[in-house]
This record gives C-alpha cells, structure tokens and sequence, in this order.
C-alpha cells in the first residue's frame, strides 16, 4: 500500500485505541500532544489519533506541499486558483514595510482607524449600524460581542438579515440625527446588504437627514460605492486579493474599530500578526494551524465523523461558532479538488455550536449517547471574563468533565445509563478574551481552513457553490414583483404560486 494513500491512512486510524487506552499506555499523551503558541493552548491528546497516525498525517502534509503552501500564501502568489488571485489577508497585519500590498492595506487601515475615532469622539453620534452580511458581518458581529468588556465608543448594532424585521429591530429605539451606517460589502452588490442599505438611506433621509453624510463604507469596491452617492472620504477599501470570510483584518473591521477604539484594533491585529509568524516560522509537526488541520482533517476524511462542535465556553465568545461555520463551510465545502477531479477525502466537517454550559442542556445528551460520533472542540480563556471567578471555576470544570465523560465514557449494567465514549475532543485555551488573545485565535482558525483545504486538494478561496441560489432567487424575486414571469415548468412554479395566492388574500 502506498504509504500516503488515504486507504493507509483510514487503516492506521482503525488501529488507534482507544482514548482512555492512549492514556493508560502513555501517561504523558497530554504534553505529548498540546501546542503552546501565540498565547494559545491546545490540548489535542483527548483526539482519536496515535504517534504513529500523527506522524503519517505530517508526511501527508509536507508530501502535499504544506510547508510551501504557507510560504506561498505569505508571499502573495496566486492561490485562489479558479479566479487566479492571491489570498494576501496575512498582509493586511504585516509590516506596512514588508510589501506593496502591506503598505497599501495599511494605509486604508489608519484611514479607517482615523475615522473610528472621529466617529467615537463625536458627540451626535450615539449608534453606528453595520450593514453587511456573510464575511462582512460574522467577524465583526463576533469581535465586537466578545471585547464587549473593552466596548467603550458608541453602541454598535448589526443588521445583515434581508428580512426586514433584521432591521426595525436594530433601529427601533435609535434616532435617525445619531445614527451612523457602516455598509460593510466587498462586493457592492450582495442583494441583502444593498437592500438594507437603501432601506437604511429612507430611514434617514425620511428624518431630513442627508443620508451619505452619515454613510461610510468598507468595500473592494469603493468606486461602485461612490457611483452609488457615498462620499469618497467616507470610502475605505481592502483588495480584492481577500476574501469576505478572511477580512476581518481589513476595514470590514471599521465596527470593531469605532467599539474598541484604534488602540484595541491594533492589538487585535497584533495577536493576529503572531499567529501568523508562528505558522510561517514552524516546521508541520509543532505548527499550531497544521496539527490543528490534521486533526480535524482525520475526523472527516479518516474517521467518517464530519461534523464538529465547536462550543466556546465563554458567553463572550458565543458568535464563534457562526464565524467559524462560514470560514469552513464556505471555504472547504466543495467536492471537486483544485485539479477538476472529484475529492475523495470529504468537504471538511459541518461547523455548528452554542457556547457552553448551555450546550450541555440542548445537544450534549446526542454527542454522549447518540449513534454518531461527533467530535468537540472546547474553547475558553484561563481568566474569567466577570467578576464572579467562582462561576469561571464552576464553567472550566464543566468543560473539563465534559471532555472527560467524551472521552472516557462509563459502563452502567443498564444500556440507557452507558456511555460509550472514545469520543475525540480538543481543548483550545486562550489567556483571557482580550483583543490580542482573540486576534490569535482567529488567524489560528483562518490558517486552520487554508491547511485542510491543501490536504483535501480543494481551494479554500473561493466560494461558487453559493451562486446559484442567488441567481435563481433574482429571478423568482421578479415573478413575486410581477415584473417577469418563472417558467410554469420549473418544480418551484407551483409554489411560488401558491405563496401569491396566499399574499393577495
Ligand atoms: O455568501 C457569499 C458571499 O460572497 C460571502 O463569501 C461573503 O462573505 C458574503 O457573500 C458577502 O459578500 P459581500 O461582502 O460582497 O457583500
């Protein structure tokens, strides 16, 4: 069998004991298998996975040019490959020195950074809303939910649902004379965000304010913006060369920005410039973001598990899940490789979570006792984020046993009170949620999903699979309007019909 074939691969994983064995045979598996790096803590040792699998998943790491990879991606060379441009995000946190692409992401970085503090020193402006969905909303909806200890400008709200009750929601209590709108779209045209923010120009233009004094835009597309009546200083562009759901680092990040203030984005920007050099700075087997990778590439493409919890036990952190379900899903959820043939080794895993302990109440009962094995990754932060340290002690224990209890599982005589265990878990620590700590842990998860992308031969930049539906929802949306008509052949004629019966009663 050729050594880095995926059926030996399968083979060395069906050999691993046991988790609980691992540890028996092996008392130091857990130093043996966690990463100190960037102020992170990951504790992969509760994982299915045996030296000797690790070590074969390493040689298939630098037999697919993993190490080059890296080095490729920080050197700005084309790796989105089908729309044949680099994916530089790891520039827009470099030293403005450092390259053509980092001088100029920089200088649209201190234009933004301007702006928030103008913005946040600005009496008349008591609300910014941040227009923007998909990459141009879950970074910065979750950044600013998780430094709320650091929130200090003024209150910022997000509204990226096209339903219209998004938002009334976010605007019912404010006032249209104090409200600033950030529309956040690297494209200038995504349907939701461009809907919004019209409803949003009547909203102010209704209280007889001039809308594009109090619009601002972070855009690749800055020209569209200002064809559109934004006014060119309130324009801030990042490049095409990132992509949506790895542009929390660009002025997508403006909100976080205007919430933490200048200082507190660099900081980010700092944790996220340290992960980064640790990714570029070390070999496979100690690099965070590619031992990261392999483990969750083992649970899909190995193991057959291919969904992942990911439950931050942190009540701050609690929008981590929903970033992280779009920078996987939408970057590794494709089944054809780079090269047009058909992927063999899975998508990567579905991404889904709520935080913890709250978990434990809803879904832990089926990743227990449920027929699939579904593996968990904990994340929290060693200094409690309140006040109360006690409930801080009484969260990490919490998470801890539930580790554990995955883990190790335990017999009962009566089938219903057994768990089966040999249930993988990691353990993701960050110090506290600060905006470095969490700078690091974002580009850990951003080169995470660069890394399985490489090892199941896809790419992980670009995004087609979500095309289709917006077509097809531009052409049913006129039939609704009645401005054209769905071919009475289509499978959905007979419910659209159904919907304009129901709409003219
Ligand atoms: O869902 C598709 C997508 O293109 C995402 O990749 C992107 O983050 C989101 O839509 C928003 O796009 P834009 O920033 O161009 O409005």
């Amino acid at each position: 069998m050729e050594p880095h074939s995926l059926a030996h691969l399968k083979q060395l994983a069906r050999e691993v004991a046991p988790i609980a064995e691992l540890f028996k045979r092996e008392p130091q598996r857990a130093a043996a298998f966690t990463i100190d790096a960037a102020g992170i803590h990951a504790d992969f040792s509760r994982q299915c996975v045996s030296h000797e699998l690790l070590k074969a998943l390493c040689e298939v790491a630098h037999h697919v040019g993993v190490p080059q990879k890296i080095a490729s991606l920080f050197a700005g060379d084309i790796m989105n490959v089908t729309e044949g441009r680099p994916a530089l995000h790891t520039a827009l946190r470099a030293d403005p020195h450092s390259s053509p692409e980092a001088a100029w992401a920089h200088n649209e970085l201190e234009r933004a950074l301007l702006c928030a503090e103008r913005l946040r020193a600005d009496e008349t402006v008591e609300a910014i809303v941040n227009i923007g969905i998909g990459g141009s909303h879950l970074g910065p909806a979750m950044v600013t939910r998780a430094l709320r200890q650091f929130h200090d400008g003024p209150l910022v709200r997000f509204v990226s649902n096209v339903d219209g009750a998004d938002f009334e929601a976010a605007v019912h209590d404010l006032n249209p004379l104090t409200t600033v709108f950030i529309v956040s779209s690297k494209t200038m045209t995504t349907s939701e965000t461009m809907h919004n923010a019209e409803r949003a120009q009547r909203w102010l233009t209704g209280a007889g304010v001039d809308w594009n004094t109090r619009f601002y835009a972070a855009t690749a597309a800055p020209q569209v913006a200002i064809s559109r009546g934004f006014l060119p200083d309130n324009c801030f562009a990042f490049a095409d060369w990132v992509g949506g759901r790895f542009s929390v680092s660009s002025v997508i990040g403006l909100p976080i920005m205007c919430a933490i203030g200048a200082q507190g984005f660099r900081d980010f920007l700092r944790g996220m410039s340290d992960m980064d050099n640790h990714v570029r700075s070390s070999e496979v087997e100690n690099n965070l973001a590619v031992v990261h990778a392999l483990m969750w590439f083992a649970h899909c493409a190995l193991h057959d598990m291919d969904s992942v919890a990911v439950v931050p036990y942190s009540s701050d952190m609690e929008l981590l899940p929903s970033f992280l379900q779009q920078l996987f899903m939408e970057s590794n959820g494709k089944g054809v490789r780079v090269d047009g043939e058909p992927s063999h080794a899975g998508s990567g895993p579905v991404v889904w979570g709520t935080s913890g302990t709250n978990g434990q109440h809803a879904y832990f009962q089926y990743l227990h006792q449920g027929v699939s094995r579904i593996p968990v990754e904990f994340i929290s932060s060693v200094v409690p984020m309140s006040h109360d340290s006690d409930a801080h002690d009484v969260l990490i224990a919490n998470l801890i046993a539930q580790s554990e209890a995955l883990a190790v599982g335990a017999t009962h005589a009566d089938p219903h009170r057994s768990f089966p265990g040999n249930r993988p878990s990691s353990v993701v620590f960050i110090e506290s949620v600060n905006a470095q700590s969490l700078g690091a842990l974002l580009a850990l998860y951003e080169h995470s999903a660069a890394v399985q992308g490489w090892m199941l031969g896809v790419n992980s930049f670009d995004q087609f699979g979500v095309e289709l539906g917006k077509t097809l929802a531009r052409n049913i949306e006129g039939h609704i309007r009645g401005e054209s008509a769905v071919s009475s052949e289509t499978l959905t004629h007979p419910l659209l019909e159904w919907f304009l019966s129901q709409k003219k009663k």
